[in-house]
């Protein structure tokens, strides 16, 4: 396991509610799928929407800027104007604490 940074914890990130957060200057945007929670890079791939500040449905985030959308647990563009895909990083949850793999 590498670098591991609390950016949240639990009664922070609801089911199905997205967060933003700012590690350093890296974007991430976390997801609470129905208990199980995702992390991805949290910069739209179309023009830097911030997508931790989108719309979750399912398992897929809409970016708040222009609608392109991601699955969550891939990182992969499902829906345009985005072209490629943003990193997933690993999350491990301790007790309350949301921590990220972000080494
Ligand atoms: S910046 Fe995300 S869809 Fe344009």
């Amino acid at each position: 396991m590498g670098k591991l940074i609390t950016v949240a914890t639990l009664s922070d990130l609801p089911p199905g509610a997205c967060l933003h957060v700012d590690v350093s200057g890296l974007a991430l945007a976390i997801f609470n799928v129905g208990g199980t929670i995702h992390a991805i890079g949290g910069t739209c791939t179309h023009r830097g929407g911030p997508l931790g500040k989108g719309e979750l449905e399912g398992t897929v985030v809409t970016c708040p800027w222009h609608g392109a959308q991601f699955e969550v647990t891939t990182g992969q563009v499902v829906g345009p104007p985005a072209g490629q895909s943003v990193p997933t990083y690993t999350v491990v949850v301790e007790g309350e604490a949301i921590q990220v793999d972000v080494s």
